[in-house]
């Protein structure tokens, strides 16, 4: 015969691993990349060249085929969004080079983000014409 506890720890179990699939897409959806560089204290002259780099330690499994963009933000929008400083990279190489496009000075950030996982932005800094 099957004890009363029994039956209601199995229920628990089941309770537990259907939950299981869901809290870890909740996890992945809200994981996002750090970015290293840029930062608070940069500064980037129109048209030179520099590596972006982001934090590549536990990137979640199912980051490691999303394919991303790094694309420029201004004022809280994605500025350009159809001209990315970079494009269709995976997350685990860790950096880009980008050239800084010719922009009005000012503060920018930039977006790391792909369709189906996370998205990353960076601090704000500085491009002027330099
Ligand atoms: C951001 O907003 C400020 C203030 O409205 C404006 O002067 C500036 O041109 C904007 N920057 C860009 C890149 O659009
Ligand atoms: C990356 O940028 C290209 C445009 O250059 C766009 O077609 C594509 O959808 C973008 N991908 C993401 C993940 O934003």
């Amino acid at each position: 015969m099957v004890s009363a506890s029994r039956v209601i720890s199995f229920i628990g179990l089941l309770a537990l691993a259907a939950s299981l699939p869901l809290s870890e897409r909740e996890e992945n959806t809200a994981w996002a990349p750090t970015i290293n560089y840029p930062n608070k204290w940069t500064v980037w002259c129109v048209g030179a060249s520099h590596h972006v780099y982001w934090d590549t330690s536990n990137i979640p499994a199912n980051f490691n085929h999303a394919i991303f963009n790094l694309t420029l933000v201004a004022n809280d929008t994605l500025f350009d969004p159809n001209h990315p400083l970079a494009k269709n990279f995976p997350l685990d190489v860790g950096a880009v080079t980008i050239t800084v496009p010719s922009v009005p000075a000012g503060k920018y950030g930039v977006d790391l983000s792909s369709w189906d996982a996370g998205e990353g932005w960076s601090q704000s800094f500085e491009i002027k014409d330099c």
